[in-house]
């Protein structure tokens, strides 16, 4: 069988309105090896998951998540516009997802993509740090981000924490990885895989986005990559069986 990991991309995207506590229920429900979550600030600097700068996607609001208040953002409605019977769905802070995935003796990888590339939020991974801290021995982290100067701050802050790469094509990050800080992890996007260099040799795992078609999941699979980050991970963890 492939060993490769499934990490459900902001809860199980696919099935549940993303970055929601349904989501991240839903993926400990299916049994994912791994979850994957995007972080901000809010203006009173709580961290909160969400994956957008703005509310207006996934949310009855409208504005930036840096200019509201987490009561502001507990206000809105955060599962209708996926589907109306998720109406009761709210932005979670990363406390809150924390503490689910303790409550359900989750052991698996969780995957903390600090969203930095648009707005640089004061001392964020600080916060993030000291959040996950206390779970450290239930489950391990993952902090990851486009934005290189997030994962060198999370590496001097805390030199054991493991730091992941995100990048969508070959460019400036991609050749810096031999030069700057180590990364533990590469996160590319699944459409460069081909034109990253000899993978299967690297002893740094891969783990690869978005990862939803079937013919996708089977490249990963056959190819014993580390892991793949999917919406869809139910349909990962069945192809996974027969692989
Ligand atoms: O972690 C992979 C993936 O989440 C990166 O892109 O835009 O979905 O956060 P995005
Ligand atoms: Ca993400």
């Amino acid at each position: 069988m492939a060993y490769t990991k499934i990490i459900a991309h902001r809860g199980s995207r696919g099935t549940r309105p993303e970055n929601t506590l349904e989501a991240f229920q839903e993926a400990l429900k299916v049994a994912s090896d791994g979850i994957e979550l995007d972080v901000h600030l809010s203006k009173d600097g709580e961290v909160v998951v969400i994956h957008d700068e703005t509310v207006d996607r996934t949310t009855s609001g409208k504005g930036y998540i840096k200019d509201m208040t987490l009561q502001q953002l507990k206000e809105l409605d955060a599962g209708s516009w996926f589907d109306p019977k998720y109406s009761d769905a709210r932005i979670p802070t990363l406390q809150e997802v924390l503490n689910l995935l303790a409550d359900n003796h989750f052991t698996g990888v969780l995957n903390i993509e600090l969203k930095t590339d648009v707005f640089q939020y004061p001392a964020i991974e600080e916060k993030v740090l000291a959040l996950a801290e206390p779970y450290l021995a239930q489950f391990s982290v993952i902090y990851s981000s486009f934005h290189y100067e997030t994962l060198k701050r999370i590496k001097a802050l805390r030199g054991e924490s493991e730091i992941a790469l995100l990048f969508s094509k070959k460019g400036k990050q991609q050749m810096n990885l031999g030069e700057g800080i180590a990364v533990e992890g590469w996160h590319p996007k699944f459409s460069i895989l081909r034109s990253l260099p000899p993978f299967e040799q690297s002893k740094i795992p891969l783990r690869v986005w978005t990862v939803n078609r079937k013919v996708e999941m089977q490249v990963c699979l056959r190819k014993n990559i580390d892991s793949m980050i999917t919406d869809y991970p139910e349909r990962a963890l069945q192809m996974r069986k027969v692989i």
